[in-house]
């Protein structure tokens, strides 16, 4: 299935950053017990590189591979078997490579230039960053009329307590959000309280 339908399924994109080789398995469990099969892993850590070819034994879950800012970063991508890369910011030639390696790619813009370029360059789902930050809702809202045909991904600075006022908006395909997966947890192997975070979190939107 395309991962824009899974992800609109549940309406929650989930990111985190892995260290440990180790904490692939309880994760992708808990993902798939959650009936969220994705999960996107930043590219924040040096760790991170020499780890994600784990979730190859796990072909359940769609890797999303994100904070992808470089050509280098969608061929380590590529490797790892990713099913989707997601950019902080909209460029064309990382566009042009992840279209090169037939990865779906979720471009990430702030702006309205940034919209149109994006746009322009054939996509139509949008990582909308950093969410918070960049005028959140209000600008989402404003976005609505001025782009009728593109939907957003909102992510960063998204929590639990502000997840519905998002969600409520018609141009947003889902949230994403470090909160639904806390690092701070996966160190502690925290994994029953990570479950409990996720299901919280499908619960409350579970009505919207
Ligand atoms: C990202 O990598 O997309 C964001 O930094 C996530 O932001 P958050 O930690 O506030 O969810």
């Amino acid at each position: 299935m395309n991962i824009l339908n899974l992800i609109n399924k549940t309406r929650l994109l989930p990111l985190t950053t892995l260290t440990s080789r180790e904490d692939v398995e309880p994760l992708c469990d808990i993902l798939l017990d959650a009936s969220i099969p994705y999960i996107e892993i930043t590219l924040r850590d040096q760790r991170t590189l020499e780890i994600i070819d784990e979730f190859k034994k796990f072909p359940d879950i769609h890797l999303g591979i994100g904070t992808i800012r470089t050509i280098e970063h969608i061929d380590i991508a590529a490797e790892a078997d990713a099913s989707f890369l997601i950019t902080p910011g909209f460029s064309e030639s990382l566009a042009n490579h992840a279209a090169l390696k037939n990865i779906p790619m979720i471009p990430g813009v702030q702006t309205p230039s940034e919209i149109i370029k994006a746009n322009e360059a054939g996509f139509s789902t949008l990582k909308f960053f950093p969410a918070e930050l960049s005028g959140g809702v209000s600008r989402l809202n404003t976005y609505k009329s001025v782009f009728p045909d593109i939907k957003f991904i909102p992510t960063g600075g998204i929590t639990y307590e502000n997840t519905l006022s998002y969600l409520a908006l018609d141009n947003v395909l889902a949230v994403g959000a470090s909160a639904l997966i806390p690092s701070d947890l996966i160190q502690s192997k925290s994994w029953e309280e990570i479950k409990n975070k996720l299901e919280k979190s499908k619960e409350l939107i579970s009505n919207c």
